[in-house]
C-alpha cells in the first residue's frame, strides 16, 4: 500500500472484530513509531503494548474515549526527565510533538497491514501511569488502540472544504485552486 493511499484510507476504528492482533504485527507498529522524527533527537518515549484483556479492561474503566473494548493498545509514554534534561524547558512540548509523530507512523503502519486504529487522549493520566506501572517520570500521552476493523468500516468525517483552510503565499491568498485542489471535504 502507497504513503498516499494509507493516509487517505485510514479512518478512526471504534469497533473491532474479537481477533487478537499477530505480537510480530504489534511490533511492527512500534519499529514504525521508533523511526519516526524526534525533536532534537531526544527520544523521549516509551511504548507499552497492552493486550491482557484484564489490563484492557482497566485500562477501559479510566478512559472516557476508549469506547469498546480493543485487542490491543499502544500507550505512547514521554520520559519527562529526559525530555527536560536533555531540551530544557522546551524539552516537555518536544516529547508531546514525538508522541503526536509517532502516533501517525502507528497508524498508518497499521492501516498497511489491514488493521484498523483510534488515537485515544481521553483519559486519566495519572491512573494510567498507576495501571501501567510507569515511574514518576514517565508519563502516558496518547494511546492507540489497535485491533482488525469490523465491517462495515466507519464512513470519512467530512474534512472543512479546501477553499477554508488551504492559502497560497499568504493568509488571504486563495491557494486550492491554485494547487489543483478543487472542492474538498471527501477523501
Ligand atoms: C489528539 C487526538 C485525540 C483524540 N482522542 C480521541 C478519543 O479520546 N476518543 C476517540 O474515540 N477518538 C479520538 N480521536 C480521534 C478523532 O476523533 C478522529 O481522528 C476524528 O474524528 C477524525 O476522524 P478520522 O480519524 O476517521 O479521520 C483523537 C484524535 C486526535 C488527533
Amino acid at each position: 500500500m502507497d504513503v498516499i493511499t494509507a493516509i487517505l484510507e485510514r479512518r478512526s476504528v471504534r469497533r473491532f472484530a474479537r481477533r487478537g492482533v499477530e505480537p510480530e504485527k504489534l511490533g511492527h507498529l512500534v519499529k514504525a513509531a521508533i523511526w519516526a522524527p524526534s525533536g532534537s533527537n531526544i527520544q523521549a518515549l516509551h511504548f507499552i503494548v497492552v493486550t491482557a484483556p484484564d489490563m484492557l479492561t482497566a485500562l477501559k474503566s479510566v478512559a472516557p474515549g476508549l469506547f469498546s473494548l480493543p485487542p490491543a493498545v499502544i500507550a505512547i509514554c514521554v520520559d519527562r526527565q529526559r525530555a527536560m534534561s536533555k531540551g530544557g524547558t522546551g524539552g516537555s512540548l518536544l516529547g508531546m510533538m514525538d508522541a503526536c509523530f509517532a502516533a501517525q507512523n502507528i497508524l498508518l503502519a497499521a492501516q498497511a497491514e489491514g488493521l484498523g486504529t483510534c488515537v485515544i487522549r481521553s483519559f486519566h493520566q495519572g491512573s494510567v501511569r498507576t495501571l501501567l506501572q510507569c515511574p514518576q517520570e514517565v508519563v502516558p500521552e496518547l494511546l492507540v488502540t489497535v485491533g482488525y476493523p469490523e465491517e462495515p468500516l466507519p464512513r470519512a468525517p467530512r474534512r472543512r472544504p479546501w477553499s477554508e483552510v488551504v492559502h497560497l503565499e499568504r493568509y488571504a491568498g486563495a491557494g486550492a485552486s491554485a494547487l489543483g485542489l478543487e472542492g474538498g471535504g471527501d477523501p
